[in-house]
């Protein structure tokens, strides 16, 4: 099956091609000469996923689905959450957003938090959505260097070391993204039986 993933970000499509497996032929919106930000503008994941979505559909026509993904702290309320890849700056500072998260939660009684991912599906013109979370807490410094965003800083539940310690596939097998692409496959296999 041929899909368009609509993201830009080379990690996730590595972890996402890794998940969906044999059967799919994914795309990104750059080989269909989408080479502009796509906007996420909405004030949550489903929200920001879905206009993700529905921005390629209606420059492509073609399927494809768009991942939205927040981390959620409890001692902040939920922040970052939907801000989590500007939580510092303008842009997709991985390594200040690092830094103000460890700022943040100095002196605090929590360190739970958790990642939750949501992906809008569009096939056929339907908009599906599938929902992946995975809980843990924040340490106390940065550990490991693979991954991605704040990766170094979060220890999934039942696991001694942060995601950027694991190998892809440990953290692929229990990620927020890893399961909400799990759905994702179940329904796409279920669909096509
Ligand atoms: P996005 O909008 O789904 O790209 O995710 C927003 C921000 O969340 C990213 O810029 C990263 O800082 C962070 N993020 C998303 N997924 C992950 C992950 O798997 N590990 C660590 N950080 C992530």
């Amino acid at each position: 099956m041929k899909i368009i993933f609509a993201t830009n970000n080379s990690h996730k499509l590595a972890e996402v091609e890794a998940v969906l497996g044999e059967g799919f032929a994914l795309s990104t919106p750059r080989e269909h000469g989408i080479t502009e930000e796509i906007p996420e503008e909405q004030p949550t994941l489903e929200g920001n996923a879905s206009q993700k979505s529905h921005y390629i559909y209606a420059r492509t026509g073609c399927d494809c689905f768009a991942d939205d993904t927040g981390l959620e702290v409890e001692a902040l309320n939920g922040a970052p959450g939907v801000h989590s890849a500007r939580y510092a700056t303008d842009g997709h500072d991985f390594a200040a957003n690092n830094r103000r998260l460890l700022e943040e939660l100095q002196g605090a009684a929590s360190r739970r938090a958790r990642f939750r991912t949501v992906i809008s599906l569009i096939v056929d013109g339907e908009e599906h959505l599938f929902e992946g979370v995975v809980e843990g807490h924040i340490a106390l410094g940065e550990a490991g260097c693979g991954g991605f965003g704040y990766d170094p800083l979060f220890v999934p539940d039942g696991c001694d070391c942060t995601f950027a310690e694991m190998a892809a596939e440990q953290k692929n097998a229990i990620s927020h993204r890893g399961r909400a692409v799990a759905k994702l496959v179940e329904f796409l296999h279920n669909r096509v039986k």
